[in-house]
């Protein structure tokens, strides 16, 4: 009975063969080492969420030194964070698990602290977040003015994922994700009101795409199209993002993401209150038909509306954040329906250990 959950069928995803659909999203937790090295803790708090055969994605990792915009987030780009990665990827698939890595560069998400020549954050156009940039030593301040990239230094930002892609393989990751989502740099370039270019990077739809489509190649050439992902929140507004088409952007973008062909594309959905008809969702019931490949969705969803999305066939698979935070042991949960184990805001991003690898097992809260 329960085994006929939609949930708990295989899928396929590029070059793997999951075994159920509860994916792990990247979380972010902010709770790296020196040197933006992952967490002592991170190889417990991976290892303990993953199952035979379950997708994980780790937290959004920069891909180069210049991408950062938040104290304590982990890169992909020094030897020692290599070293400190394969620890997570080895706690991972001694439990059978597949894990990707989500790489990232945070754009004018970000604060001068942050960067390694002291100078502004960088953006497609030197237009502000209207919002709170926090420092690298925590301080809550107003967003800078970013500076607009020059086009010369575009196809450096490009090579630094590509070359991530290739340390992410070093450390044992199956694959890697784009974090294409959230109002970060690769968004800043898809949208109209942060991308006001009049290069190749911007202006029309595809211009405007190119940076993600560039990206998305790179790390299609170290990793196969079969081990990469592409995230995605075309209902988003987070980081102060809005576009005047987004149903013609994201089209584009589909199709094109397509045309790469790669292992699966995530979808953020508007967060949504649990009871919400997610059947409908606003546009991914039309960008659905323009992606053949496995579509990931995430944004809100119970065990029942992520059942009734995989059975309606809205997705192939449910990432849950905030409850794989706080339910170590979720895939189980959700297979036998035990309750759920609230999640405590507070310690989402910062700390050590509590509120990161303490969460209980069932057995333990039984
Ligand atoms: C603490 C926290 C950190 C997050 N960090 C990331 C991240 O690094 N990259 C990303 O793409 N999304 C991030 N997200 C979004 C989640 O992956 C997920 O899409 C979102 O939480 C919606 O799912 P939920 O309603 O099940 O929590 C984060 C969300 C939370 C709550």
């Amino acid at each position: 009975m329960l085994n006929e959950s939609p949930l708990f069928q295989p899928l396929r995803v590029g070059r793997y063969e999951l075994a159920h659909r509860v994916v792990m999203p990247p979380l972010t937790r902010m709770r790296a080492g020196v040197g933006n090295v992952p967490s002592e803790f991170a190889a417990a708090y991976y290892g303990q969420r993953a199952t035979p055969g379950g997708l994980v994605i780790a937290e959004a990792t920069q891909a180069g030194d210049g991408g950062q915009g938040n104290p304590r987030t982990p890169g992909i780009h020094s030897a020692e964070q290599v070293e400190g990665w394969r620890a997570v990827t080895d706690a991972v698939h001694a439990q059978g698990g597949v894990i990707f890595l989500q790489l990232w560069h945070t754009g004018r998400a970000s604060h001068s602290s942050f960067r390694p020549d002291g100078g502004l954050p960088v953006a497609p156009s030197a237009i502000a977040i209207d919002g709170v940039a926090i420092t690298a030593d925590g301080q809550c301040v107003p967003y800078e003015t970013p500076r607009a990239l020059e086009i010369n230094e575009i196809a450096g930002i490009v090579g630094e994922f590509g070359a991530a892609a290739r340390n992410a393989l070093a450390a044992g990751f199956d694959g890697v994700e784009v974090h294409g989502a959230n109002g970060y740099l690769i968004e800043q370039f898809l949208r109209s009101s942060s991308n006001h270019r009049d290069d190749l990077y911007g202006g029309t739809v595809a211009n405007r795409a190119r940076l993600l489509l560039e990206i998305t190649r790179a790390v299609v050439d170290v990793c196969g199209p079969d081990r990469v992902g592409v995230r995605l929140s075309p209902h988003g507004s987070f980081n102060d993002v809005s576009d005047n088409d987004p149903q013609r952007l994201y089209g584009y973008v589909f199709d094109q993401v397509a045309e790469i062909g790669v292992a699966y594309l995530s979808l953020i959905q508007a967060r949504t209150d649990v009871g919400m008809d997610i059947e409908t969702p606003q546009v991914d019931a039309d960008l659905r038909a323009r992606w053949p490949g496995a579509l990931i969705v995430a944004g809100g969803f119970s065990a029942d509306t992520a059942e009734r999305a995989v059975a309606s066939g809205a997705a192939d698979a449910v990432a849950f954040g905030r409850h794989f935070i706080a339910n170590p042991d979720l895939v189980e949960r959700l297979r036998t329906g035990a309750d759920l184990t609230p999640y405590d805001r507070s310690t989402f991003y910062g700390g050590g250990a509590q509120g990161y690898v303490d969460y209980p097992a069932l057995e333990a809260s039984a």
